[in-house]
């Protein structure tokens, strides 16, 4: 199998990077994010694509064996069939649970977005792919002027969005299409991600959604009783697999 770069859609402006990997975001907090870039990373493994996961800025993490470690970042280096260096993955770790910008501000290590773009640079040089995860939303801060949507729009990247199937989503759902399309970027799909399974009128949200959004519905995400990446990479297969990929994010999976 090999990766031929293309250029299927304009870059966006201001845009430094040639695309060959995709910038998932969520509606919100704990919507999936990890699961779905994880379950991409499984997806694309299985094809044979030397793909890597990357986290930018990561904020909340335990001490393991004498190592601060961010889940997130853990989940996404165990799904990555590459083995890259921990500052490419993950260039911001901060002690905190917190917004980032105010994490940034408090441990006195600024986020700095040349560092970030570096970093996925030369992430880009080693794989095939590079999954990159936001944090929080799409617009979440990163310092007193920027926020994670400046990163998106600098790296250029196509972008996945997360639905956190819950009450209030379509809100969510419809502002994040719209500011992601504001920033000249492709949403290439959105992903449902049952993570309430009480929701209310679960069926007539989704259609909803579909009538709404402005980008196929990638998957739909049943809640699982153990959130397994490599279950969410087999419901994303199709995806990876057919031309919605490639088409999408200047790859072509041959
Ligand atoms: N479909 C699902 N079924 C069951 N549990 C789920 C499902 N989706 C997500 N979860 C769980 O919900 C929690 C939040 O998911 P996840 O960490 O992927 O969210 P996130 O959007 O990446 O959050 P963050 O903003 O902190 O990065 C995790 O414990 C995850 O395992
Ligand atoms: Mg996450």
């Amino acid at each position: 199998m090999t990766i031929s770069p293309h250029s299927f859609y304009p870059r966006a402006a201001g845009a430094l990077l040639t695309p060959h990997g995709i910038f998932v975001t969520g509606t919100d907090t704990g919507v999936g994010k990890t699961l779905v870039a994880a379950g991409l990373l499984e997806a694309l493994r299985a094809r044979g694509v030397a793909a890597v996961g990357m986290k930018p800025v990561a904020a909340g993490c335990d001490l393991v064996d004498g190592a601060w470690v961010n889940e997130d970042v853990a989940l996404l280096r165990a799904a990555s069939g590459l083995r890259a260096a921990e500052e490419l993955v993950n260039p911001y770790l901060y002690r905190e649970p917190i917004a980032p910008h105010i994490a940034a501000a408090r441990e006195g290590r600024p986020i700095e977005l040349a560092v970030i773009l570096e970093a996925y640079r030369r992430l880009a040089d080693q794989a095939e792919f590079v999954v990159v995860e936001g944090a929080g939303g799409f617009r979440v801060p990163i310092d007193a002027r920027q926020d994670l949507a400046d990163l998106a729009a600098r790296l250029g990247l196509p972008v996945v969005l997360v639905v956190g199937m819950r009450l209030g989503c379509l809100n969510h759902a419809l502002l994040t299409a719209e500011a992601v399309a504001a920033r000249g970027l492709r949403l290439a799909g959105w992903v449902a991600n049952r993570i309430d399974p009480d929701m209310a009128a679960y069926a007539e949200n989704l259609a909803a959604l579909e009538a709404r959004l402005p980008a196929p519905r990638l998957a739909e995400i049943p809640r699982l009783d153990a959130p397994d990446p490599k279950r969410v990479g087999a419901l994303l297969q199709g995806w990876v697999a057919g031309p919605g990929l490639s088409g999408n994010s200047n790859i072509e999976i041959i």
